[in-house]
């Protein structure tokens, strides 16, 4: 599971919900909710969602979209934040990990950031962390952008309770990374 997905959560959802995870992998951070009492499943590839499509899945809308590993691979960022909020529910969040060893914060925000805005999704946090990828045949560090947010939110301190996570502003080391 991935452990800032599972902190994450736990400090914004009072009682389990809905979850769709976009480009699943093998499906482990779904299972782990699952067992939490989640309704949650994923799309990948392999299962021949193609997410530089926009994608719009049957069970939507859901309380929380997330995606961890994959936004770097997606050639149409485009598509894959509006899929984001098509399938989000009117102040549902978001929760996506990205890897930019290749490309700086900066340019990453760049890109995204009129999509976020066009398809009504507010980023509330984004920070940089360093996550050792410890699987095996990897053993490396990654540098890690985390992007948190809410689709159609004005009133986001409310509910958003993370003193955890803002004592990660800045670069740290963590849970393994793929
Ligand atoms: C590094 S893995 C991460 C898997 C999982 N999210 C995790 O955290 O363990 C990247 C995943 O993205 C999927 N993927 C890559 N390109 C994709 C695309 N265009 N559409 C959907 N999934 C894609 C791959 O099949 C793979 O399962």
């Amino acid at each position: 599971m991935n452990l800032f997905l599972k902190l994450f959560i736990e400090q914004t959802f009072k009682r389990p919900g809905a979850a769709l995870d976009l480009g699943a992998g093998d499906y482990k951070d779904a299972k782990f909710l699952q067992s939490l009492g989640w309704k949650a499943k994923g799309v990948d590839i392999k299962d021949r969602v193609d997410l530089n499509f926009v994608y719009l899945d049957d069970d939507r809308p859901f309380d929380l979209v997330y995606s961890n590993y994959v936004l770097h691979k997606i050639e149409n960022q485009e598509n894959f934040i509006e899929t984001i909020s098509e399938n989000l529910k009117e102040n549902g969040y978001f929760f996506i990990h990205t890897i930019i060893d290749n490309i700086s914060k900066k340019k990453q925000l760049e890109i995204i950031n009129e999509p976020l805005k066009k398809n009504n999704l507010k980023l509330i946090k984004s920070l940089v962390r360093k996550i050792y990828d410890d699987d095996p045949g990897h053993h490396h560090w990654h540098t890690i952008l985390e992007l948190i947010g809410q689709k159609n939110q004005n009133k986001i301190a409310q509910d958003f309770n993370t003193p955890g996570l803002l004592i990660n502003h800045n670069q740290q080391s963590g849970s393994s990374a793929k």
